[in-house]
Parts: structure tokens; sequence; C-alpha cells
């Protein structure tokens, strides 16, 4: 390609290290896309005959078919997709296919390339992002009245209801989408016409091949257009945290699974056995879901390193932007859907629950909250009166619902039989109705407000 001024080959250590064509041919569909965008747009201007053009366009359409069908020679000499494509169409075509490269760089192109293919992997993600919300939701709904202990500290806390638990990561996953969305944005803007970095002298139509594209307008600065990988690192940063969000699901799946919870139970399709223990069954997808989020956020450190100390406009530095970027579009996908596939198929142990609901003494402050309301007195005195008596049942190894009433008085005078009711987890739960709270109620209607919201 630059014969012109290079006599002797590349040794064959510069062409393994400079060949990007084993990851980014998976750029070929856009590259051909953006391609004829640009082909048409040099015809339009007069830049080009229309007989070439024809001849481009319906070239690139073979070289397609030729790459999807498996027929096509990949070359390494050829160093990248753009060329390789390129290559190729000069042999279908003949001469006409070097007209193609008149007012644009690889520069441009590959900015152009890369934007395409990770605005799919966008909107891929933001799919896959709604059918785990669905997911979510629709267990949320089956279980909007499941007592469950809520934790701090993985420390019983207070009853909460497992539907609640759940539209907890709706709330998330929502978020995730939201970074998407906001992502998609600010990446919807055409480098293709930036050229090598200076723009060009040919009176193209840049905002034709931005429309022709998808995108909503050029992008401003050609130095920019070239040398921006925000749109990268914004996908990459909104998976990390999507995927901080999997791994801590994935973390209670583990927990909930294991003998000593048993709050949920997997099923065969997301489960393994062991070869020499007979009785296990092991949460594997969650556990593999839990470290591929190492893989996500090492992808994003990857390519903000690359990128920190990178001169404008564009280095070849830049050309190892592609491998972490697919492979956070990879194993997202895997992992959101194997999440999305457990928590569809899971059964939630009611039973086990419910017990567990009520052990840790978890309704001590709704205790104090009933000494508040009723004795009108401060929060504080009442948190000294239940801490009080859950020490009472602790020294005899009995829960709060055990004392009698003897003993409670003897603790505070004020306590009547009525206090005892609030003990129980389902009147707890049911007694959170504040904006946002665990009451089965106030769960109905987030997991509908969800449903109308995200799905
Ligand atoms: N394969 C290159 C990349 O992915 C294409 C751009 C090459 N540009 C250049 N000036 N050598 O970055």
């Amino acid at each position: 390609m630059w014969g012109g001024r290079f006599a002797g080959g590349p040794a064959a250590i510069m062409q393994r290290i400079n060949a990007s064509i084993d990851f980014d041919r998976r750029l070929y569909a856009q590259d051909i896309r953006g391609s004829q965008a640009h082909c048409r747009m040099l015809v339009r201007q007069g830049i080009l005959t229309e007989a070439d053009g024809a001849a481009i366009v319906q070239g690139l359409d073979r070289v397609r078919q030729e790459i999807e069908s498996g027929d096509f020679p990949f070359r390494h000499e050829l160093e990248d997709i753009h060329m390789n494509v390129e290559a190729r169409l000069a042999e279908l075509i003949g001469e006409a296919a070097g007209r193609l490269h008149t007012a644009r760089s690889r520069n441009d192109q590959v900015a152009t390339d890369f934007r395409l293919w990770v605005r799919d992997a966008v909107d891929g993600m933001e799919g896959a992002l709604k059918g785990l919300q669905a997911a979510l939701i629709a267990r949320a709904e089956d279980h909007a009245a499941t007592v469950m202990p809520g934790f701090t500290h993985l420390q019983a806390a207070q009853p909460v209801t497992f539907g609640h638990h759940l539209l907890a990561y709706v709330e998330m996953v929502g978020r995730d989408r939201g970074r998407l969305a906001d992502a998609r944005a600010r990446l919807n803007e055409c480098p293709l016409g930036s050229a090598a970095l200076a723009g060009t002298p040919f009176p193209i139509d840049r905002h034709f091949t931005a429309a022709e594209l998808g995108f909503d307008r050029p992008m401003n600065n050609s130095l920019d257009g070239v040398s921006d990988r925000d749109f990268a690192l914004e996908f990459m940063a909104a998976a990390a945290i999507c995927a901080v969000h999997l791994s801590r699901l994935a973390e209670e799946l583990v927990i909930w699974t294991s003998a000593q919870f048993r709050f949920v139970t997997l099923s065969d399709a997301f489960t393994t056995g062991s070869s020499i223990m007979p009785q296990k069954r092991n949460p594997d997808a969650a556990e593999l879901i839990r470290a591929k989020t190492g893989r996500v956020i090492g992808d994003l450190n990857a390519l903000l390193i690359v990128m920190k100390g990178l001169p404008l406009a564009y280095s070849k530095d830049m050309q190892d932007d592609k491998e972490p970027v697919f492979e956070v579009a990879d194993t997202m996908e895997l992992a959101i859907a194997a999440m999305t596939g457990m928590i569809g198929d899971m059964t939630v142990n009611t039973d086990t629950l419910r017990a567990a609901a009520g052990a840790g003494y978890t309704t001590a402050t709704d205790i104090a909250d009933w000494c508040v309301r009723t004795l009108k007195m401060p929060f504080r005195r009442a948190h000294h009166v239940a801490g009080s008596l859950v020490k009472l049942a602790e020294q005899s190894g009995r829960d709060l619902a055990d004392l009698g009433l003897a003993e409670m008085q003897g603790v505070e005078p004020g306590i009547t039989e009525d206090a005892r009711a609030v003990l129980a987890v389902e009147h707890s739960v049911a007694s959170r109705t504040s904006f946002g709270g665990t009451a089965p109620a106030r769960v109905r209607e987030q997991a509908a407000a969800a449903r109308s919201r995200w799905l």
C-alpha cells in the first residue's frame, strides 16, 4: 500500500506486532458499510464518476458475501480489515478500487467503523439488560410478600420481602441502561471525513455520510475525530459498573444457595455437580459471573492506560483499543444471559426464607418503634429498652416472641400484649409503607412502576 516509498518488506516480527486483522476482522460489516456511504457521497459530490461508484459499491457487496460465507482470503501482510477489504476489492473490480480512499484515511475510517460497532454493542447490551429486568420484575411480583431477612454487614437486620430485594437490582440495572443511553447519545457523531487528521481539500459532504450511517451529526473537529476513544471508554465504564452489579447479585446467589442458607435453589440448567461429592450442586454460573467482572474492569483499565499518554492526533497505540472492547461486549453478553437464566429458573424457598426472617432478633427495631409510638418514648431510650429485651432473650437462647409479658414488663413496665404483635415478621414488613419501603403493597406498586418504566 505504500510501495512508492518502501522498497523492502517488513520483518516477520514487525508484521506480527503490527497486524490487527486477527481481531479487527470483526469490524468487516461496519467497514464495508462506511466505505459504501463514503463512496456514495464521493459520487454525489462529483468526486467519483457514477460508473466507478457503482463498481465500488457492488464490489463491496461481494466482499461482504465472501466474508460471510467464509471464503474470504484474510491476509496478515495486509495488516488490518481496511486493507484486506480494499485489496480484495481491487482484485474484484480493478483500478476503480483505488479511488475509494480519496478524501479519507484509515484513521477516520477505523474511528467510524469502531463507533458503528460499539453503537451496536451498546444496543445489544441495553436489550439484554431489559431482558434481565423483565426476569427480575416477574420474580419480584411473585414474591412481593415473601419475607426474608434483610442484611447489613451480612448480619440479619430487619425483615424485608424477597420482591423488594429483587427490585433493588432492577433499579441498578435501570441506571446501567441509563448510562448506556447517555454513552450512545455522545457516541453518535461521525468522524468520517476527518481524513488523516486535518480534513481534506476535496469538497466532501460530511453531513451526508453522517446521516447515511445513522449518526446525528459529523464530529466538529477533525483532530478529535481521529483521536477520540471516549465512546469505547464510556461503553466499557458503563459495562464495568453493570458487571459490578451482576457480581453482587452473583455473590448473593452463591451465599443463598449454600447449605447454611438454602434461600434459593438453582435449577439443573445452571449448576454443576461434583465428580467426587454426590451431594453437591455448585453455582458455577454465578461464580463465573462474579469472576468475569475482573476482566471487564481490567479491560476498561487497559484502554484508559493506553489513551492517557497519547498526544493528538492518531497514534498506532489506538489499534489496541479493540480487543478490550470486544472482550467486554462478549463477556457482558454471556454474563447477562446467564444471570437472566438463573433468575428466571431459580426456586425460591419461601419457608426457609420465612424462618430465617425472624432469626437474629430482626424485629427488635419494631419493638423500639412501638415504644416511641405508643409510650411516646424518645427513640434513643426505646432503642435501649429493645436492646435489653434482646439481651434477655439471648441469655436464655430464645426469640423475642418467646418472652413472656411479665418478663418484658420487667424491662419496661409500659409494655402491653399489643407490643408483642409487632414482633411478627409479616407485621414488620407490612408496617414499612414509606415510599420505597418493603411493605408488600409498596413492592407491588414499585414492580408495576418498574414494569411500565423499563419494559
Ligand atoms: N489498523 C489501524 C487501527 O486499528 C487502522 C488505522 C491505521 N492508521 C495508521 N495511520 N497507520 O488503528
